[in-house]
Parts: C-alpha cells; structure tokens; sequence
C-alpha cells in the first residue's frame, strides 16, 4: 500500500513540479513533496496555501467551526419596541447617543471587513487562518447589515446618519485613523520579509484587533446596553449583543494570531510605537465620548465611556503580554461585561434553540 502511494506521490510530482504554486512562490525546480504542518507559517510561509491540512493551527480551524454557532440574521429580532420606543420615550439626548452610536459603528464595521478581507487575508500563508477570516469577512458584512437594519426599523433619515460620520469631526477622527492604518498595508507591493514591513502589518492588525475591534467596539455598544438596561430599545441592544459575540471571537483570533506572527518571526515590537497607539486612540475615543455624550443620559456619561475605554486597552494589553497602557483604570461599569457575556446568554437561549449551547464559554471575553 504504502509502495503504491509513493509511486503515486512520485507521478504527482512528475506533473505538478512546473505547475503547482505555493503562496506565491513557485515550486519549479523543486520535487513536489506532501505538505508537512510544521512547515507552514503565519505570513512568509511557502507551504501550498489551497491545502488545508494537515492543519498546524488546529486553534484557527476550530475558530471557524466554532463562529458558525453564532449565526442569525437581524431579521430574526423584533424592532417593533423600538420604534415606539424612540418615537414616544427617548429624549433628544438619548436620541443623539443613539444615532451617534449606529453612523459610527456602521462605518467603522465597512472599514473592518475591508481591512481583513482586502489588506489582511492575502498576507496569510496558512488556508486555516484564512478560512476563519473569510467568516470574519462575512460577519462584519452580516453587521453593516444589522445596523441598515436597525436605521432603516427605526425611520432614520439614511443620507443623515450615513453622512454624519463626515462632518462630525469625533466620529471622522476615529475612522480617519483607521483608514491611515489600513492604507499602510494595503499595497501589492508589500513585502513582509522586510523587518520594517513585517512590523508595520503587526501594527496594523494589533492596531484592528486590539484597538478597533477590542476596545472602539467592545466599548461602543456600551451606550446602547445601558438603554437596555433602562428597558429602552431592547431590540437593537440584542441586535448588538450577537454582534459582540462575533466581535469578541474576532478579537480573541487576531490577538492569537499576532502573537504567533511575533513568534515565528522574531518580531522585536517597538514599545513607543504601542505607546503612542494607546495615546492617539485613548485621546480619539475620549473626543467621540464628548461629542455623543455631551449630555450626558441617565446611568451613562462621557467620563465613564471614556474611563472604561482605559480599564478595557489594559485588558488587551495583558492579553498580548505587553504593559498595561494605563495602569490606574477601574472598571467604570461593572455591568457591562456581564451585560456582553452572561446576560446575552439569557436573551439569546429565551429566542433561539439550545444546540448552541455547548460553545457558550466561547463568547466571554476574559484574559485567554
Ligand atoms: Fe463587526
Ligand atoms: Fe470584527
């Protein structure tokens, strides 16, 4: 048997030795061999990227089996007290956090799936990894269109919402830093066996996972959850509570898959670059929670979003063995992360069936 095999695997190689590729590296010129999972790399690898296993990152491969339990569409969730709620209890204040909250998180999701699915899958050399981020691409497409959903529930004028992050100078600021990280690595001439690229794209994703995803988002929501928390616009909180799911799996990924990169490439990170990353997001968000919050609604206030935004970035900072960015940080609201990983449990078995119940744990952000 195993003589038929290598006669087999020699045939093969007779054939493909002028025709297969890797990941962009030609195998011409070299015996085809069976791909070994040791060899494969992060970024840099030359092993066959349309060859899914033997799997080296069986972590990646059960993130993806795992993001398919999270799935819904926003049609499933009713919006119908919301829309009474918006029209007859919310006040002009809370009206402004609410739709503050929807045009910033419905750009910010655009620029998210462009930057994983445009600027970061094409670096990866291993199918495992990107095969999870072809889900993440999906997702944030499924959440661009959760928010369409609840603009469009709710009456919103769309040309106003849509726009508003173009001339509200908090929100612009936000996603103009995004767009300045994504625009350094969305290039087809990027070249990451060249240290300085290779540190700039980690800076990047730590930038998209850490700081995008892990605290401009995971702290976004929070203004919608404390109207939840007040019975006021439930439908929508919901809508944000599978949303978080997805993104807290999102965050968990990246920050696996970084490391990794540091690891297998010896990546020195440059500390002041880091530092300056917290500095520059700390300051933004700080400016977004002035400007949505400068009234400020019962049980939230722009302090707390902010002072928040700061307990979650160390939160993130452990997680990637780096400093805590601002050491003092308390937890401004206790309830959140219970809102996010205990309470979304209640709402989501109260609708949906329990089959998914087995990967709960899988959604609550701890420390990994
Ligand atoms: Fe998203
Ligand atoms: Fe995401």
């Amino acid at each position: 048997m195993s003589e038929i095999k290598d006669s087999f695997i020699s045939d093969v190689s007779k054939k493909c030795t002028d025709e297969s590729q890797t990941n962009g590296a030609s195998t011409k010129n070299k015996d085809f061999k069976p791909i070994r999972a040791k060899d494969k790399r992060v970024v840099n690898g030359l092993t066959d990227i349309n060859q899914l296993a033997p799997f080296k990152y069986p972590w990646a491969w059960n993130f993806f089996l795992n993001a398919n339990k999270n799935h819904w569409t926003p049609l499933e969730i009713s919006m119908s007290s919301d829309i009474s709620d918006y029209k007859n209890k919310l006040t002009p204040n809370e009206k402004h956090v609410y739709e503050n909250v929807l045009s910033y998180l419905t750009t910010s999701d655009i620029l998210a799936m462009r930057n994983i699915g445009l600027a970061v899958m094409e670096k990866m050399t291993a199918p495992e990894l990107q095969i999870y981020q072809a889900r993440q691409v999906y997702e944030e497409a499924l959440h661009t269109w959760t928010y369409q959903h609840c603009i469009e529930s709710i009456g919103l004028d769309q040309g106003e919402v849509y726009n508003r992050y173009r001339i509200v100078p908090a929100i612009n600021n936000k996603i103009q830093i995004a767009n300045k990280r994504i625009n350094s690595i969305l290039r087809s001439n990027i070249e990451l066996t060249n240290p300085d690229e290779l540190h700039n794209f980690v800076l990047a994703y730590i930038f998209f996972a850490a700081v995008f995803e892990g605290c401009w988002f995971y702290n976004g929501f929070s203004p919608i959850f404390s109207l939840q928390r007040r019975g006021l616009m439930k439908g929508t909180a919901e809508q944000l509570q599978y949303i978080m799911r997805d993104e807290v799996m999102h965050v968990s990924f990246g920050i696996r898959t970084i490391l990794q990169i540091i690891k297998e490439n010896n990546v020195q990170l440059d500390l002041k670059s880091i530092r300056e990353m917290w500095d520059e997001a700390e300051s933004a968000e700080s400016e977004y929670a002035k400007y949505i919050l400068s009234n400020p609604i019962v049980g939230y206030s722009a302090k707390g979003h902010t002072d928040h935004f700061r307990f979650i970035a160390n939160r993130r900072a452990r997680q990637l063995n780096l400093d805590e960015p601002f050491p003092n940080a308390k937890c401004a609201f206790i309830w959140l992360d219970e809102q996010v990983n205990l309470r979304k449990e209640k709402n989501f078995f109260e609708s949906r069936v329990t089959e998914y119940q087995s990967a709960s744990l899988l959604w609550v952000d701890d420390e990994d």
